[in-house]
């Protein structure tokens, strides 16, 4: 799809991925809605994008951890611009480690915010989409959710269904004009990976991401995304390595867990 004209929505756009996710597709001439629920560092994001082109970005501060804030977002992107062509589930969060260490509500929150945000979303456009005969719903989910991320079981399990969510949709949806990528990178130099405080992958698991393979800059992934939409390919994976590991996973699950505990092993020990 051709950003040129179009109108997208970005969720977790007050820095990181969404904010550069947000850069990119202004650039390609589309009208951006970012949404995050850090007012402060989102008005910043949307006041630079309208200094270089007037009226062409909007902020909502949102919580999409509800459907009803889901439903909110969406009913402000159409008040403002019309039909959103474009819908990115990005906004995300790596808390929870062990299941002795994780509660209830720290699963329901991240299972909310990394997976059903995206089914939240997609309800609330799918109707205006299919009387249209066309939509594209990205989503960002994770290397994690092909592999596994060590250290966080909230993590792994919620990215693992925002992958499998987001295949559904292209199958169920696509030959109604519905198009569908979801962006798995590893490591991306975000306050979630390297945080100011203490609310990023929690744990061992940042230094098993930054074992793994190369840390991406947020703009060199925004780059890598805004490609594939062109093209509309399904599955963005800016480190080519996990295709390996991936690879390496379906060949052989036992020895790959054996490789993965031992990756844990020494993650911890570092
Ligand atoms: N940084 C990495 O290494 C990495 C790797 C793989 C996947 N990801 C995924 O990329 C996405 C973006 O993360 P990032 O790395 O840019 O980190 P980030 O922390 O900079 O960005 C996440 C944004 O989501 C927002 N957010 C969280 N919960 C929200 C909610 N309930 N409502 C509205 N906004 C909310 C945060 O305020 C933040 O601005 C996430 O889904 C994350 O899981 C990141």
């Amino acid at each position: 799809m051709n950003l040129d004209g179009k109108t997208t929505v970005v969720t977790g756009a007050a820095g990181g991925i969404g904010a550069a996710l947000a850069r990119r597709f202004h650039a390609a001439g589309a009208r951006v809605v970012v949404a995050d629920r850090d007012a402060d560092r989102l008005n910043a994001v949307a006041a630079e994008l309208n200094a270089i082109r007037p009226d062409s970005a909007l902020a909502v501060v949102a919580d999409i951890s509800s459907e009803q804030g889901n439903i909110d977002l969406i009913e402000a992107a159409r008040a403002k611009f019309g039909f959103i062509n474009l819908f990115f589930a990005n906004a995300g969060v790596a808390v929870g480690t062990t299941l002795e260490d994780t509660d209830e509500a720290t699963w329901n929150m991240v299972m909310n915010i990394n997976t059903h945000a995206h089914r939240w979303a997609a309800k609330h456009l799918m109707g205006e989409w299919i009387a249209a005969g066309e939509g594209y719903f990205c989503s960002t989910a994770s290397a994690a959710g092909l592999l596994s991320q060590i250290g966080s079981g909230t993590y792994s399990v919620s990215k693992h269904a925002a992958v499998a969510f987001a295949e559904w949709l292209s199958i169920t949806y696509g030959d109604r004009g519905i198009r569908v990528t979801t962006l798995c990178p590893q490591g991306v130099n975000t306050n979630m990976l390297n945080p100011p405080d203490a609310t990023g992958i929690a744990s061992n698991g940042g230094s098993a991401v930054k074992a793994s393979g190369a840390v991406l800059e947020p703009a060199d992934v925004a780059d890598v995304v805004y490609q594939h939409i062109l093209e509309e390919k399904f599955l963005v994976m800016p480190h080519p390595e996990v295709h390996t590991y991936e690879e390496r996973k379906v060949a052989d699950r036992d020895r790959w867990l054996a490789g993965m505990r031992r990756l844990q092993a020494k993650v911890s020990g570092l």
